[in-house]
């Protein structure tokens, strides 16, 4: 995937540095070469002679390193490769980079690099949170560099919340992002994800627990595979992500009006969970309690089915459109069924029973099911979901 291609991979001064001995590993797996630089504080938590093992080539690590300037000089050196990656992205670093300090070889190399640069950043929750780290982080990103992570979990430091790196996988699918093959590009997909928002007076409204993940997962896989996404979203709890058109939506309504005007498309995926009912009577003010203590009667109506209308429409059908079947039993059978009602291509079926944690979780088991028949995959975090659903919208469209 990556063959050909070469990496110069910044090591930052953190704990998580020992994930980058694994991140090395599955660079040099998918057939990238590896530059290895380490911060002096980077050689605190790992080895050079453990990274340069790895990597198959020396560590550099001092910017005054004489016999390192007459064979590779700094400038040089940071403009041979295709992609420069820091990780861990500590907040030092982080700031360090922001304000264009070049008082180490870390440092002189990003200042004075022409390629894509992608941070992964790693450190206290604190510290990621602070004013100080996000506004350098606003000033790396209007400055072009990439973001992997950070994660949300335990961290070293026994306290909670993100700040975490990026797992050494997910680093590597950011930077087949910018490195990868695009067969995509050129094509328009359109994506709906998150929940639907139905109100019930002008305060309440009626929802699910649909967090927006899988959608906004492959959102992000097809426009890594280079397609130009269009991204019509419910109100999810995941920030939809970076370069995408977004498109932002309440109800079921909302989403299908959005989605009519963001055709024509090569392929749609709807991966919204879109509410099947709305408030017919929804009032225009806040509906107040009598004082009978008789509760208020709601009259629902039927939203449009988006998924339906899309797949059946006449003129200005995308070549390929998925659907997703969320279902509690007979997963398949209705699945196969719903495929054929709506007159979709494929559907994604998968069961959201409570005890599977799919609804809201990270992980998804899903089935494809196509005219061909049912293909079940294994249980597997929502971003491989996506990125295997992206290569076989990839593999299709460019049939
Ligand atoms: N969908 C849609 N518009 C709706 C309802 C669903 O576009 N009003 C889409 C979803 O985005 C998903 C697919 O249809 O891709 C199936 O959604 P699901 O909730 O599983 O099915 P329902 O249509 O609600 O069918 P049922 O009530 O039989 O489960």
């Amino acid at each position: 995937m990556l063959a050909g291609k070469r990496i110069l991979l910044i090591i930052g001064g953190g704990i998580a540095a020992y994930k980058v001995l694994e991140l090395i590993r599955l660079c040099r797996k998918a057939g990238a070469a590896v530059t290895p630089v380490m911060t002096p504080a980077a050689k605190e938590f790992v080895t050079p002679l453990s990274v340069a093992a790895l990597a198959g080539e020396t560590v550099h690590e001092a910017l005054f390193d004489l016999t390192s300037e007459a064979e590779m000089g700094h400038i040089q050196l940071s403009r041979v490769s295709d992609l420069v990656v820091v990780a861990p992205a500590t907040a030092n670093l982080m700031a360090r980079m922001a304000h264009g300090a070049a008082d180490d070889l870390a440092t002189t190399l990003l200042l004075a690099t022409d390629t894509p640069v992608l941070i992964a950043p790693a450190m206290n929750v604190r510290m990621w949170e602070h004013p100080a780290t996000q506004r350098n982080l606003a000033i790396l990103k209007a400055d072009g560099v990439a973001v992997a992570g950070p994660d949300e979990g335990d961290m070293a430091c026994g306290e909670y919340g993100p700040g975490r790196m990026a797992e050494p996988g997910a680093i590597l699918a950011a930077i087949t992002a910018h490195l990868g093959p695009k067969p995509l590009s050129g094509k328009t997909v359109l994506v709906t994800s998150g929940p639907t928002h139905e109100p019930i007076d002008p305060v309440r409204y009626i929802a699910n627990r649909s967090s927006g993940a899988q959608g906004t997962a492959i959102a992000a896989a097809l426009a890594a595979l280079g397609a130009r996404v269009r991204f019509v979203t419910g109100p999810g709890e995941v920030p939809p992500p970076e370069g995408v058109e977004v498109i932002r939506v309440e109800t079921a309504r909302e989403m299908l009006d959005a989605v009519e005007a963001a055709l024509p498309a090569d392929a749609a995926v709807f991966a919204a969970a879109v509410a099947d009912w709305r408030v017919a009577n929804a009032s225009g003010s806040k509906m107040k309690k009598d004082g009978t203590g008789r509760a208020p009667a709601l009259d629902f109506a039927e939203n449009p089915d988006i998924l339906r209308s899309i797949s059946q429409r006449k003129t200005g059908r995308p070549c390929l459109v998925v659907g997703f079947a969320a279902e509690t039993d007979d997963v398949v059978a209705h699945a196969t069924a719903k495929r054929e009602r709506k007159g979709c291509d494929w559907i994604l079926a998968n069961d959201v029973s409570p005890a599977t944690g799919i609804m809201g979780g990270s992980e998804n088991a899903v089935t494809l099911i196509t005219g061909n028949g049912a293909e079940t995959w294994p249980r597997m975090g929502k971003t491989e979901v996506a990125r295997r659903l992206a290569q076989r919208i990839a593999d299709r469209l460019t049939d």
